[in-house]
C-alpha cells in the first residue's frame, strides 16, 4: 500500500470506529435547531429505553465536587464511582481539566450505557479573565461588546472542560437594596432582553456543539429581583401583568436566542414557589415558549420547598418540583427518591423520561457524546487551569476595553481654572490618592468573581496611576484614611495632610465585593463605614476631590455628592481596573457609560425605577422647600420630605464633550394597530440627529423611549424602545435610526392579549430617561 493509500485506509477505519462508537456526525448547527434535530431524538430514544429507572434518575441528580474531589484521581473518588454507576448527571465547581477528564472517564468508560456527565460553573463575569461585574457591563450598553467577553469566558471555561454556565441572570432589580442587582443588567426588560441575547450568542457561539462553546444557563426564573425589602431569597407578590410586561421578557428572548437551559429561583411567586412553579416552569417556558431544553433547580431549592411550607418531606418536594418541571436537581439529592416514587406510583414514569429526555438532547447538541474529554489545551501540562495558564494579551484587551465602557461620569463640575475638574489638567504636579478600595485586588474582581480568576492578575488602581504618575512627572502621595467598613478615623490626618499638599484629589471609595451578590442585601444604601466623613475631611482641605466609586449597585450619596468635584461609578472594573480608570481619569478615553439602574436618594424610595405608571395623582417636579401640610398639594403621590425622583436617573451619565440632539422625525405619523397586530404594515422610523458640539471626541448612547396614553391598561411614563451606541468626533453629527414596530408597541392589555392597542404615542429621543425632545404619533384602529 502506498503511504497515500495507507493514510485514506486509516483516515475510513478511524470514520467507521468513531460512527460504531456513536459519533452523531450532526451537521452544524445552532443551538435551537439542535435541540430539535430527529437524530438527537432518535438517539435519546434509543438510551431511554436501554435505560434502567436507576440510571435515569441518576440523570435529573446534580452534585457540586466542593468538598469532594479535585486532582487525577477523580476517577476512584466518589465522584468518579458514582459517575461510574450512572448515579450523576452533572457535576458542577469542578475546574481542573484534568479532573474533569478522570470523572468523565469513569462515566463515559465505566458507566453501562457510556453517558457523559455535563460539568458546569458559575462563569458569571468570566473564567480566568476577570471582566467586569454584569451591572458594569450593562452600563456599556453594549451588547456586542457583551457577547465578546462572554466568547471569551466560553473559550476559557471549555478549555478546562466546563461546557455550561450558570449564566447569564438575567433578573430584573428595581431596588438597590437587593444584593444581586450586581449580577444582571439593572432594571429595564428591553436593555436586558437584548443583553440576555448578547449573553446566550456569546456563549453558546455559532454552534454549540464546537468545543469552545459552552451551554448558557438562564436565571433566576423567574420574579427573583422582586424580593420584598430588597432581601434576598424574599417573598414575591406581583400582577401577571408585571411579570409578563417586566420579569419575563429577558427569560423570553434568551430562550428564544436559543438558550439552552434555565435555573429555577429560590423565591415564592404570588404563594407558589419558582421551582414548584407550574404555571412559569410549564405553561409559560414549555407550553408558550416550546422551550427544548431543561431546567435546573437553584442550589438546594428542591429541598427548601419542605421550608415554603409546600411538602412535609423530601420526596414530596422532589416531586413537586419536577411534575412543575424542575428537570435536574441542583445539590440536595431530593430526586433520589423519584426511583421509589416511580415504583410505588406516585410518579409516572413518563415524567422522569422527559426530564431524561431533555438534559439528554442537551447533552447530544454540546457534542459530549462525541467529544467527552477536554484537552488540557490551555493550561500547561495538565496543571489546574487557575494556576498555570496566563491570560491572552487579546483576552485582557477585551477586559480593558469593557471597562472603559462601563465607567459612568455621575458628576463633573469647574475646577478652578473654569473647566471641568476632569479629565487631569496638564499643570497638576501633585495627586494624592486616598480611600480603602485604592489597592484592594479582590474588589476589583467584584462578587462571583470566576473559580479561575486571580487578584494576582489584577492591575489596581493605585498601581496604575503610580504608573502614569510616574511617566507624567507627577508626585503621588498615598493614604488609605480607613477600612472599607472601618468606623476609627486614626487614618484621617494622615488622607488630610496628603490632600493639602496636593493639587488634586483622587478617592478610592466604595463597597467592598462581598457587600452585594448572594445574600448581599443592605437595608442601607451609604458609604460604609466612616468614608463618608473621610470623604468630608478631605474635601474640607478646599482641594478639588474626584471619587472613584466602586460599588455594585446605586448608593445614597445625596450628602456626599456636594463635597465631590467630580464622581466617577466604577463598579467592580476587573482585571483592567487600574488602567480603564487611569487611561480616563487622564482623557485617553471619555467615559461612555449610562446607568441602567436608578440611583435613590434615600433607601425610602426603593424600590425606584423610571419606567413607572404615573399615577392619578402625579407628583412632577414637587417643591421640597414647600412642605405640604394639610392643604391642596399635599394630595400626591409623593413624599412629604423627599423628592420622588432618584438622584440619578436611568440612561444618565456624561462625557468630556458635549453631544447635543435635534427633534425626533418620524416617517410617518399613523399606524394601524389591526395592521401591526395581523404582522402587516411597516414599522414607524424615528430618527434624531446628534452632534458632538464639544472639543474631544466620544462616544454616547442614543436612547429612544415612547409612552402611550389612551390605552386600556395604564402605561409607564416611559419606556426604553431603543438604543444606540455611537461614536463623534469634535463637531461630527450623525443621525440615529429606529424603528417602532409591532415588537416594540405590543403590551398585555386588559385582557391579557400582548397586542398593540389604539393609542397616542409620545416618543423621545435623547441622551437619558430624563432627557430628549419630544414627538408624537397616533396608533389608530
Ligand atoms: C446559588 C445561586 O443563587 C445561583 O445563582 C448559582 O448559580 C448557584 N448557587 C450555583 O452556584
Amino acid at each position: 500500500m502506498s503511504q497515500r493509500n495507507s493514510t485514506i485506509y486509516w483516515v475510513l477505519i478511524v470514520l467507521l470506529v468513531w460512527q460504531g462508537l456513536g459519533g452523531t456526525n450532526l451537521p452544524a448547527q445552532n443551538a435551537a435547531s439542535a435541540l430539535s434535530d430527529p437524530r438527537i431524538e432518535e438517539r435519546v430514544d434509543a438510551l431511554l429505553k436501554q435505560m434502567t429507572l436507576e440510571e435515569k434518575v441518576g440523570q435529573l441528580i446534580q452534585r457540586t465536587a466542593f468538598g469532594g474531589v479535585t486532582g487525577p484521581q477523580a476517577a476512584s473518588s466518589p465522584m468518579g464511582e458514582a459517575a461510574a454507576k450512572g448515579e450523576v448527571g452533572s457535576l458542577f465547581n469542578l475546574i481542573d481539566p484534568a479532573a474533569i477528564n478522570s470523572v468523565q472517564k469513569a462515566a463515559v468508560e465505566n458507566s453501562r450505557l457510556h453517558i457523559p456527565v455535563i460539568f458546569g460553573l458559575d462563569v458569571i463575569h468570566g473564567f480566568r479573565t476577570g471582566f467586569p461585574v454584569p451591572l458594569a457591563m450593562s452600563a456599556t450598553w453594549d451588547p456586542a461588546l457583551v457577547e465578546g467577553a462572554s466568547r471569551v469566558a466560553a473559550e476559557e471555561a471549555s478549555a478546562a472542560g466546563v461546557r455550561w454556565t450558570f449564566s447569564p441572570m438575567v433578573d430584573i432589580a428595581r431596588d438597590a437594596r437587593w444584593g444581586r442587582i450586581v449580577e444582571g443588567a439593572g432594571e429595564d426588560p428591553f436593555l436586558g432582553s437584548a443583553l440576555a441575547r448578547a449573553y446566550v450568542h456569546g456563549y453558546q457561539g455559532e454552534r454549540l456543539s464546537d468545543s469552545d462553546s459552552i451551554a448558557a444557563c438562564v436565571k433566576h426564573y423567574v420574579g427573583y429581583g422582586a424580593a420584598e425589602g430588597g432581601r434576598d431569597y424574599n417573598t414575591v407578590d406581583m400582577s401577571e401583568r408585571t411579570l409578563r410586561q417586566v420579569y419575563l421578557p429577558p427569560f423570553h428572548a434568551a430562550v428564544d436566542a436559543g438558550a439552552v437551559t434555565l435555573m429555577s429561583a429560590f423565591n415564592p411567586l404570588n404563594g407558589v414557589p419558582t421551582t414548584a412553579n407550574h404555571f412559569t416552569l410549564t405553561e409559560i417556558l414549555r407550553d408558550e415558549w416550546k422551550f427544548r431544553g431543561f431546567v435546573v433547580s437553584d442550589y438546594t431549592a428542591v429541598h427548601e420547598l419542605i421550608q415554603h411550607g409546600i411538602a412535609r418531606d423530601a420526596a414530596t418536594a422532589a416531586r413537586r418540583a419536577l411534575l412543575a418541571g424542575v428537570d435536574m436537581d441542583m445539590v440536595d439529592g431530593d430526586y433520589q427518591s423519584l426511583v421509589q416514587q416511580v415504583r410505588s406510583g406516585l410518579v409516572r414514569e413518563a415524567a422522569v423520561d422527559e426530564a431524561v429526555r431533555r438534559i439528554l438532547r442537551v447533552k447530544l447538541a454540546l457534542g459530549l457524546f462525541d467529544r467527552p474529554y477536554v484537552a488540557a489545551g490551555f493550561s500547561p501540562a495538565g496543571a489546574p487551569i487557575y494556576r498555570g495558564a496566563t491570560i491572552k494579551p487579546e483576552y485582557l484587551e477585551t477586559a480593558r476595553k469593557a471597562a472603559e465602557e462601563s465607567l459612568v461620569l455621575l458628576k463633573n463640575d469647574a475646577g478652578a481654572g473654569g473647566s471641568p475638574v476632569l479629565p487631569i489638567h496638564a499643570d497638576v504636579k501633585t495627586i494624592a490618592l486616598i480611600g480603602p478600595l485604592a489597592e484592594s485586588a479582590p474588589d476589583m474582581l467584584g462578587p462571583w468573581a470566576g473559580a479561575a480568576t486571580s487578584p494576582k492578575d489584577v492591575v489596581t488602581l493605585r498601581a496604575a496611576l503610580t504608573e502614569r504618575t510616574g511617566q507624567n512627572g507627577i508626585k503621588l502621595l498615598y493614604a488609605s484614611g480607613t477600612d472599607i467598613w472601618g468606623t476609627s478615623d486614626a487614618g484621617f490626618a494622615e488622607a488630610v495632610s496628603a490632600a493639602r499638599q496636593a493639587d488634586l484629589v483622587v478617592m478610592a471609595l466604595g463597597e467592598d465585593a462581598v457587600s452585594s451578590g448572594e445574600a448581599g442585601s443592605r437595608a442601607h444604601l451609604g458609604l460604609p463605614g466612616n468614608q463618608e466623613q473621610l470623604l468630608e475631611a478631605v474635601s474640607a482641605t478646599g482641594k478639588p476631590v474626584v471619587v472613584v466609586l466602586f460599588s455594585g449597585r446605586p448608593l445614597t450619596l445625596v450628602a456626599g455628592v456636594p463635597h465631590m468635584a467630580a464622581l466617577l461609578e466604577a463598579w467592580f472594573p476587573g482585571v483592567q481596573a487600574g488602567p480603564a480608570l487611569v487611561r480616563t481619569l487622564f482623557g485617553d478615553v471619555s467615559p461612555s457609560g449610562k446607568l441602567t439602574v436608578t440611583f435613590p436618594r434615600a433607601v425610602g424610595q426603593e424600590p425606584l425605577y423610571y419606567n413607572a405608571l404615573n399615577t392619578g395623582r402625579p407628583a412632577e417636579g414637587a417643591d421640597l422647600s414647600h412642605r405640604p401640610g394639610f392643604g391642596e398639594d399635599r394630595w400626591h403621590s409623593r413624599y412629604i420630605d423627599e423628592y420622588n425622583a432618584g438622584l440619578f436617573p436611568f440612561g444618565y451619565g456624561l462625557s468630556y464633550t458635549k453631544f447635543t440632539y435635534s427633534a425626533p422625525e418620524l416617517s410617518i405619523k399613523k399606524l394601524s394597530a389591526r395592521a401591526l397586530n395581523e404582522g402587516r404594515g411597516s414599522p414607524l422610523r424615528v430618527s434624531a440627529e446628534v452632534k458632538n458640539t464639544g472639543s474631544r471626541a466620544g462616544e454616547e448612547i442614543v436612547q429612544l423611549y415612547i409612552r402611550e396614553q389612551g390605552t386600556s391598561v395604564a402605561r409607564p411614563v416611559r419606556e426604553l424602545k431603543g438604543f444606540q451606541r455611537t461614536s463623534l468626533q469634535p463637531g461630527e453629527t450623525k443621525r440615529a435610526e429606529f424603528s417602532l414596530g409591532r415588537n416594540e408597541l405590543k403590551f398585555w392589555n386588559v385582557d391579557m392579549k400582548d397586542i398593540v392597542e389604539p393609542a397616542r404615542v409620545t416618543v423621545c429621543v435623547g441622551a437619558s430617561s430624563a432627557e430628549g425632545a419630544c414627538a408624537e404619533f397616533e396608533i389608530t384602529d
